[in-house]
């Protein structure tokens, strides 16, 4: 298949919409990272996007929205605290589980009987949602297993060839995953932690519950139903193994340095902050900064997991960063790509 490259006009939007009416797919910038989309009322549409990602059909997607009259017709009603964070967040990072009506076919869903909302804030975005007219399912557009994608680079590397169009937009802004809260009970649940934040989430409706999921800091079992399914799969992994320094950073500086004096057969890919310029220099190393605060460590993270695929590296060592409310997404995402190996140094 020839995958159409599409910029931020009219007549792109058009031809964007009349694959999406026709049951294609195309892939579109959100603020989080790219989405690949496709009418979420078209059950061949969905059958599609699991198939081009490569991704287990019991892992539901996520229905993007561009305003609430599209909104309201997909769920059977907006709890109290689900219209606060509406207010509060959306348009923004964050999808919110609802209780679904009928018109949500249940191969999005995987036959739950709650479905995943989101309405992004990315301009192009809600201009792609509009145009179509239709509500977007979408996961992030990667290969099942890679990094999502945070560039439109990504993007046509994995799914090049095997979708109909991709939106061209700049790099994502925040370059993690939306905040998922489940809302369907009284009580609301954090299922992944994103830009949007626990305080920021509790601060507007009181108490927000923690999947357990994400404190026991293991995998689930494939033999119990998560809570959001897509946590039992191993994500967003390089081809080289991480290994996760729990340190003070002057530790992590010398004793990484002290592994490259010792291993010059094997190629090292270093992840740590601005600081990076603290390693020894040989054709071995590959150095990647994070930056400086915990917007740029999100913004870089997948990024920098795919650099480290290209250029081959056979060994990862990243710095384990803080965990507090800021840096939670993003070391949700960083453990899970380390497979949670993490060494304590003291
Ligand atoms: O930022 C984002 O959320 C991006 C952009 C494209 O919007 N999308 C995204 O989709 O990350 P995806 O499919 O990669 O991740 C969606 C997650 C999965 O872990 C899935 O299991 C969970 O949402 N999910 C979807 N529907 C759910 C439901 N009804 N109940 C619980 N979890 C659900
Ligand atoms: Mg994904």
């Amino acid at each position: 298949m020839n995958t159409l490259i599409l910029n931020n006009n009219n007549q792109s939007l058009e031809i964007a919409k009349n694959i999406i009416n026709l049951g294609g797919l195309v892939a579109f910038p959100t603020e989080t990272v790219y989405g690949l989309g496709g009418n979420a009322l078209n059950k061949q549409s969905i059958d599609k996007i699991y198939k081009a990602k490569g991704r287990p059909s019991d892992n539901p997607l996520i229905v993007h929205v561009c305003d609430e009259e599209m909104l309201k017709p997909l769920v059977t009603h907006i709890p109290y605290k689900a219209r606060l964070l509406i207010n509060a967040f959306c348009p923004g990072p964050i999808t919110l589980i609802l209780n679904k009506t009928n018109i949500i076919p249940d191969e999005i869903t995987n036959f739950k009987s709650t479905v995943g909302i989101r309405i992004p804030e990315n301009e192009l975005a809600l201009k792609f949602i509009r145009t179509c007219g239709v509500p977007i399912a979408a996961p992030s557009a990667n290969l099942s297993g890679k990094p999502s994608p945070t560039s439109f680079y990504h993007v046509k590397e994995d799914l090049d060839g095997i979708i109909d169009a991709i939106i061209h937009d700049v790099d994502t802004k925040f370059g993690l995953e939306s905040t998922i809260v489940d809302m369907s009970n009284d009580t609301p649940v954090l299922l992944r932690p994103g830009a949007i934040t626990l305080k920021m989430l509790e601060k507007i409706v009181g108490e927000v519950q923690i999947s357990p999921y994400l404190i026991n800091n293991t995998f689930i079992e494939d033999n119990i139903e998560p809570i959001a399914p897509g946590m039992k799969y191993k994500h967003y992994s390089p081809k080289a193994p991480i290994t996760l320094f729990k340190c003070n950073e002057s530790t992590f500086i010398n004793h990484v340095n002290n592994l490259i004096a010792k291993n010059n057969d094997k190629k090292i890919g270093i992840l740590f902050d601005d600081r990076i310029d603290k390693f020894i220099k040989t054709n071995y190393v590959v150095t990647l900064s994070l930056g400086s605060n915990h917007l740029d460590y999100g913004k870089y993270l997948f990024k920098h997991l795919r650099e480290f695929d290209n250029q081959n590296v056979d060994i990862i060592y990243s710095f384990y960063f803080d965990e507090d409310d800021a840096n939670l997404a993003f070391m949700n995402r960083l453990k899970k790509a380390a497979g949670f190996n993490i060494i304590e140094l003291v």
